[in-house]
């Protein structure tokens, strides 16, 4: 997959694209990231790129020219063309799954009040990634781009993939690292219990509660299997069944001390 991304800051992505899992996916060819910069288009003499409103008003303007050339130059008839806007739909984990599947993504980056509306119409959709307004459209382009890529073959692991965070909507488990006591905290016991079944009902049932706190709008829409309800009514009363009783005895004889 190709993601192209059209900006005024070429630099911004330099340490995105050459650190950590992005550089490791991008090396091994999973996807390739190309940073174009949208003042290679301009025809302006002088090399600019924004101007002042028409109307007046304060600031200036990206102007439509060097965008709508540096879409044309950058894009072929399969390529799905996003403006980053506070005013488009909400990113979410659906739509980088969408993305995924794509040969070519191509993302705009503007500013916000600072672009002419009509370069809106040279794209497919407008994508917000929340509810907030950053100065530019890079760093939400890093986000996608980010979500995108990890979503590919080879970028990360398959199992890692399928454990996380907002693949049926519900939260991840939480994790834990060696000592088993830190400061007063320890790790759950059952997590030493070599037990794999046991964990991993453990694991859901722990998913299924953090979501159910922290994201109740994600846990409504959760479609829950009968061993999730299963789950569920066992944590909720309050009595710990059999299956996790032996695990956590298990486990509590290896527990390093
Ligand atoms: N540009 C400025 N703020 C943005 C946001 N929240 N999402 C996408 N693009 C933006």
């Amino acid at each position: 997959m190709r993601i192209t991304i059209l900006t005024l800051f070429p630099e911004m992505f330099e340490g995105f694209t050459t650190n950590s899992i992005m550089k490791r996916a991008l090396g091994k060819g999973v996807a390739e990231i190309k940073v174009v910069n949208i003042r290679d288009y301009t025809k302006d003499k002088y090399g600019r790129t924004d101007t002042p409103p028409v109307g007046g008003g304060a600031g200036l303007i990206e102007k439509c020219q060097p965008i709508v050339d540096a879409i044309r130059a950058n894009s072929a008839p399969n390529t799905h063309k996003i403006l980053m806007s506070p005013r488009g739909a909400t990113y979410d984990e659906k739509l980088a799954k969408k993305y995924a599947n794509l040969e070519e993504l191509l993302i705009v980056c503007g500013h916000y009040e600072g672009i002419d509306e009509r370069v809106n119409a040279y794209v497919d959709e407008l994508v917000s990634i929340g509810d907030y307004v950053l100065t530019g459209g890079e760093i939400p382009a890093m986000a996608i781009a980010d979500s995108v890529i990890r979503l590919l073959d080879g970028a990360i692991t398959a199992e890692s993939l399928q454990d996380e965070s907002f693949n049926d909507n519900a939260l991840e488990y939480p994790q834990y690292t060696e000592p088993y006591d830190f400061e007063g905290q320890t790790v759950p016991d059952i997590l030493y219990s070599g037990n794999h079944e046991a964990i991993a009902k453990w694991r859901r049932k722990e998913s299924l509660l953090l979501t159910k706190k922290y994201r109740p709008d994600l846990f409504e829409k959760l479609s829950l299997s009968k061993r999730d309800i299963k789950l569920l009514k066992e944590a909720e009363s309050g009595e710990t069944p059999n299956w996790e009783k032996e695990a956590l005895e298990k486990g509590h004889k290896f527990i390093k001390k």
